[in-house]
């Protein structure tokens, strides 16, 4: 069997990523009823970045799967000061099961994937965040229960990791995806591309605009993200005020669908790209979106690790 990674919301199909999604849902129902990692084998967390959620749900979800999880800071390993990915790829297929990476660069966890031998996932990169989506789309099928033929809006820093991965992912489930931002902060040419591919296969289709209005227009689901990501902490004045037009406030929600579910990977910056008031309605799904990310990621080692990963 050869080894299957997750570094792109596109690397599984259509029908995987439905395979995926209702695992995550089997999952949720009875959390422990699974342990392919019992031994325990080991998963290796690698972050190069900060991280709450995708650190503790990774680490509770290996755990959960019998498993144990091996949480590394990149200062604290040879990687961060230059050990080359490749002979670290080599080293932890010889020891763990799977590999979660959180880097900057993408092609940082390409290098990783093509010198492993055991599953690697992106545990976010600076051009996609594909774990995050998975808990994004079994939220918004719990709450509407489809995806196929929504309409899912991203609004404010389209240029950024998660505009990315909603597009594929989007595209992925069959949903009409808008992405709107401002001038100068709109999606890589490719990942619109390579969404646009995958939407012609879903019926689903992607569309990018610089209008707040054409955004918001009639969404059923509305997500926003941080108007600075990691590593651009020195851009955050500029953006404000460009950004402020996209800011997902009750005002701008009155354009979305009556019962529009509202998205935000987290962390939030209240006042900013969402109102605090939207966050923190009753009924938000943000934070069964955070919950989400421990039954998604868990379903998603459990499908990788059934399909071919996985020494140690
Ligand atoms: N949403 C998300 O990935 O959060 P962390 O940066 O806390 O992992
Ligand atoms: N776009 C954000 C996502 C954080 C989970 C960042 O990369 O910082």
């Amino acid at each position: 069997m050869s080894v299957r990674h997750f570094l792109r919301d596109d690397d599984l199909a259509p029908d995987e990523l439905l395979e995926v999604l209702d695992l995550a849902d089997a999952v949720k129902a009875d959390p422990y009823a699974r342990r392919p990692l019992a031994g325990p084998r080991s998963v290796a967390i690698l972050f190069d970045k900060p991280s709450t959620r995708t650190r503790v749900s990774f680490s509770v979800g290996v755990a959960d799967l019998g498993g144990h999880p091996l949480v590394l800071d990149s200062a604290g390993s040879q990687l961060g000061r230059g050990e080359p990915i490749e002979d670290t790829a080599r080293v932890l297929s010889r020891q763990v099961a799977a590999v979660v990476w959180r880097t900057g660069a993408h092609e940082r966890v390409e290098r990783m994937a093509a010198a492993s031998s055991v599953p690697v996932v992106n545990g976010l990169t600076d051009d996609v965040h594909p774990c995050q989506l998975l808990a994004d789309l079994q939220t918004v099928r719990e709450r509407t229960g489809r995806l196929a033929g929504l309409t899912l809006s991203y609004v404010g820093d389209a240029a950024n990791n998660m505009a990315h991965s909603y597009a594929l992912a989007g595209a992925n489930a069959g949903m009409h995806v808008r992405l709107g931002g401002p001038a100068g902060y709109l999606p890589e040419p490719a990942y619109v591309e390579a969404a646009r591919a995958r939407a012609a296969l879903t019926g689903g289709s992607v569309t990018v605009t610089e209008v707040p209005e054409e955004a918001f227009d009639g969404a059923d689901v509305v997500a926003t993200d941080t108007w600075v990501s990691m590593g651009q902490e020195t851009e955050a004045a500029d953006r404000h005020a460009p950004f402020t037009p996209f800011a997902v406030t009750r005002e701008a929600l009155g354009r979305a669908a009556a019962d529009v579910v509202v998205l935000h990977c987290l962390p939030a910056y209240r006042g900013k790209e969402i109102e605090a008031e939207v966050l923190d309605a009753p009924g938000s799904a943000v934070w069964d979106e955070a919950e989400n990310r421990l039954h998604a990621q868990k379903a998603l080692l459990c499908w990788l690790l059934e399909r071919g990963g996985g020494a140690g």
